[in-house]
């Protein structure tokens, strides 16, 4: 971590929560969010959660995020949540290109790309997660690594939209494995995201960027990734779904 990055901690629920269990949720970290003024802490609901937890944390420091969103505003596309629409009713942030939407929804590089425009033009934070096993690559692939995911989602977006962007590196192995990267890896993984970032823009927004790791984060080792230079924050699946585990991880993120 760097004190010049605003840290993140982000609870992604996936398609998880009782109905019943999303206010007593909020309840249980809000006052904690409300302490703290070192981290932002962002909670990632399924769609239909998300007017109702808004008007939860209105006033309030925590943010909601939506775990997607299409790339048009509106029109013919059954099933499909409009970014204007979540900007609209008070949404912070969208996920966008997470391993299980490429996985199991055939999402693609180019639509994670549209989809990010399509957040930034909204007035949206989009979260770009980048899925490919970066830590495969050396610290002499940075040329592969440019070409890659990161590339591609970030095509036509400008130095002054990256500003409100966050890429968050996520080993497809780690996410839901209950086995997460090293702190060692995942520091190689994001110095060289860094590195790509500083290729494509400059290294002042490369150092300005928000750089999150994701894949089996839990409170052993949560510590561990806030204590690494490039990483800047923690995308938490499963630990995340216990609000007073949750709870635990945004007070390592506030001592960090
Ligand atoms: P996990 O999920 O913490 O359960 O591994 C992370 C994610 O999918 O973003």
């Amino acid at each position: 971590m760097n004190n010049n990055r605003r840290p993140l901690v982000l609870a992604n629920w996936k398609m998880n929560m009782e109905p019943q269990e999303v206010g007593p949720y909020l309840d249980t970290i809000l006052p904690e969010v409300e302490k703290d003024t070192d981290a932002d802490v962002a909670v990632a609901g399924q769609d239909l959660y998300l007017a109702q937890m808004v008007a939860k944390v209105k006033g309030s420091q925590l943010a909601i995020a939506a775990q997607d969103a299409h790339w048009e505003d509106q029109g013919a596309f059954t099933g499909e949540t409009s970014p204007k629409a979540l900007s609209t009713i008070g949404v912070s942030y969208v996920m966008i290109g997470h391993f299980e939407r490429r996985k199991f929804f055939n999402e693609t590089d180019e639509r994670v790309n549209l989809k990010t425009k399509a957040a930034l033009k909204n007035g949206l934070k989009p979260i770009v997660d980048l899925d490919e096993d970066l830590s495969a690559y050396d610290g002499q692939a940075i040329d592969q690594v440019e070409l890659s995911q990161l590339k591609k989602a970030l095509t036509g977006i400008s130095e002054e939209e990256m500003k409100d962007v966050t890429i968050a590196y996520e080993p497809t192995w780690a996410i839901g494995s209950g086995e997460a990267a090293s702190a060692e890896q995942a520091e190689k993984s994001a110095a060289l995201i860094r590195a790509s970032l500083a290729n494509l823009y400059n290294q002042d927004l490369a150092n300005q960027t928000r750089i999150l790791y994701g894949g089996s984060v839990n409170t052993s080792n949560a510590a561990s990734f806030f204590k690494q230079a490039d990483i800047d924050g923690i995308l938490v699946g499963k630990a995340a779904l216990n609000p007073q585990t949750f709870l635990d991880l945004i007070d390592i993120a506030q001592q960090a």
